[in-house]
């Protein structure tokens, strides 16, 4: 094995799919694995390295495929074990990586697993998963809630027994502490890399091990009306417990029983306790998802402190990486809006660590407005009108301006932006200038550059909204200054020792350019600066 295949999520580009929204190819207005294999030439174009897919496995989807009732199946609505091997070999034949979602917190309640344990409190697999008697009065355990809404307990009638969820009832968590358990997933991780799954994004790792005593959470002082009740409490008790290392350890050295393989970890945690997921001795996570951009302030300082927090708390030998959307979170083109999203895009990927894009900001898709009518997500359906709602980052990919965008032949499961005609793959790459042709120039350069790839991180400056930085490789550096507001700004380049030359601007029109004592900053833009001389 050559070190370089070892090293591939460090220096790759990840790239989530969010398989029911990305390619229709059978007319039931649901993505597939198909739709996946045709759109290969797309995802190449585009300079990416690896691809997450959100999960694909047979499931009643009350969450959307996060409730699976098979690990090791493929669910008929995105296609076959057959399309999925032809996927595997198609990726691997391009040179690219496939990561899988493994969702081992909680099954479907549909699943074989769960419906033994509840049919008998004697039966094998009782234990399997967290199953407390009424409390005193007949009532839930403890005050334990769901992510999405309500008591996280749900009562059994025929056995007389509570089970726990953290998400939807339709959602029972599994039991870590059960040794059986542990091994079956063990075994479901084994049956995917053995058909060459390059790794897994776990999905809320942090919160596989719960209390063992099942103390109640603390009440949140915090709460105000309008957050999601969930946060009424402290999740003290129901996450992050310092038995979670020893279950990622296990999990870890499953991965490590095949060669170059990621295990990457969904973990929303400030990043004092985000980091410990590396596990000690870096024997845990290789990259615990770093989710600090999703909700970051929009400002230079603020950004700045963000990135020097988390360079701060890495480990030695940790590797970092960065995260600009996902599934779950509002577009960055809402968040910061569409002329800061190319700003967002030149800070992602020149940042030091690896990074990961979700399908759709490339083409600057933004937040789109569901009407309640056509709500899908569970979370939006439980707890309504607080602005909680995850389909509006879930709607289809906009390939073209024919009546489905391209993406399917009739309507969608979830509405098409109504600016699908001019904002589509086709228009934007036939615009040179465009957000689409920002992201292959950033990728491509970010690619050709050992500054970025692997350089350190140096801060340089973060005052107004201005925020400069350096990538220091061997040889040379890297400057990037971005503009975090629409007013034009002018710096004393000699400050900052930033004279060079331009070689890559946001509005992709710069290219080249030589900065003597000033250099101007348009609204919204950055710049990407070489050639500085060093006078240090
Ligand atoms: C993760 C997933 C989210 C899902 C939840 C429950 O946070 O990203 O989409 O609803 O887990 O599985």
């Amino acid at each position: 094995m050559k070190q370089s295949d070892q090293s591939w999520w460090r220096h790759g580009i990840f790239y989530q799919v969010y398989p029911r929204s990305f390619q229709d190819s059978n007319a039931d207005g649901v993505g597939d694995i198909a739709g996946i294999i045709d759109r290969l030439p797309y995802l190449l174009e585009l300079g990416i390295d690896a691809l997450w897919l959100s999960p694909i496995f047979p499931s009643p989807m009350a969450d959307f495929g996060y409730d699976i009732s098979d690990y090791t199946g493929v669910d008929p609505l995105f296609g076959t074990m057959a399309d999925f091997d032809a996927l595997i070999g198609a990726v691997h034949a391009n040179g690219l990586k496939l990561i899988l979602d493994l969702v081992p917190n909680h099954t479907s309640d549909r699943h074989p697993w769960f419906i033994a344990s509840r049919s008998s409190r004697d039966d094998a697999k009782r234990d399997w998963y967290i199953w407390r008697e009424p409390a005193a009065d007949g009532g839930p355990p403890n005050n334990w809630m769901s992510e999405f809404g309500g008591s996280a307990w749900a009562y059994d009638a025929a056995t007389r027994q509570y089970y726990y969820h953290a998400f939807l009832a339709q959602q029972p968590d599994l039991n870590w502490r059960n040794p059986q358990l542990r091994q079956a997933i063990h075994d479901v991780m084994r049956f995917w890399l053995r058909k060459g799954v390059d790794g897994f994004r776990v999905d809320v790792i942090w919160h596989l091990i719960k209390d063992e005593q099942f103390r109640d959470n603390p009440p949140n002082p915090d709460f105000r009306e309008g957050q999601p009740p969930h946060w009424k409490v402290r999740p003290l008790r129901t996450t992050d417990q310092p038995e979670i290392h020893d279950v990622i350890a296990e999990m870890r050295r499953v991965i490590d029983e095949f060669d170059a393989r990621v295990l990457i970890g969904e973990i929303y945690l400030p990043f004092e306790r985000l980091v410990t997921y590396y596990g000690k001795d870096l024997a845990g996570a290789h990259l615990p998802f770093n989710f600090a951009l999703l909700s970051a302030p929009w400002h230079a300082r603020a950004i700045e402190q963000i990135i020097a927090d988390y360079e701060a708390a890495l480990p030695a030998g940790a590797w970092p990486n960065w995260v600009l959307g996902n599934h779950d979170r509002p577009r960055v083109a809402s968040r910061v809006g569409p002329a800061q999203a190319r700003v967002a895009a030149m800070l992602l990927l020149t940042l030091r660590g690896t990074p990961t894009l979700y399908y759709g900001d490339e083409i600057g898709m933004h937040q789109v407005a569901i009407a309640p009518d056509q709500v899908r997500d569970p979370f939006e359906k439980n707890v309504p009108g607080i602005g909680m709602g995850r389909d509006g980052c879930r709607t289809p990919m906009q390939w073209n301006a024919t009546p489905y965008a391209g993406f399917s032949t009739v309507a969608p499961w979830l509405p098409l932006s109504d600016d699908f005609a001019q904002d589509n793959v086709v228009n934007l790459d036939a615009d040179q200038r465009s957000i689409l042709s920002l992201y292959k120039a950033l990728i491509d350069f970010r690619k050709k550059s050992p500054q970025l790839v692997s350089g350190g991180y140096v801060p340089i400056a973060a005052q107004g909204d201005l925020l400069i930085y350096r990538r220091q490789g061997d040889a040379a550096a890297v400057v990037i200054a971005l503009n975090l507001a629409a007013e034009p700004v002018s710096i004393a380049s000699d400050t900052f020792r930033l004279d060079g030359e331009i070689l890559l601007s946001s509005f992709l029109d710069r290219q080249g350019e030589k900065i003597q004592h000033v250099l101007d900053l348009r609204g919204n833009e950055g710049v990407i600066i070489g050639g500085q001389r060093d006078k240090s």
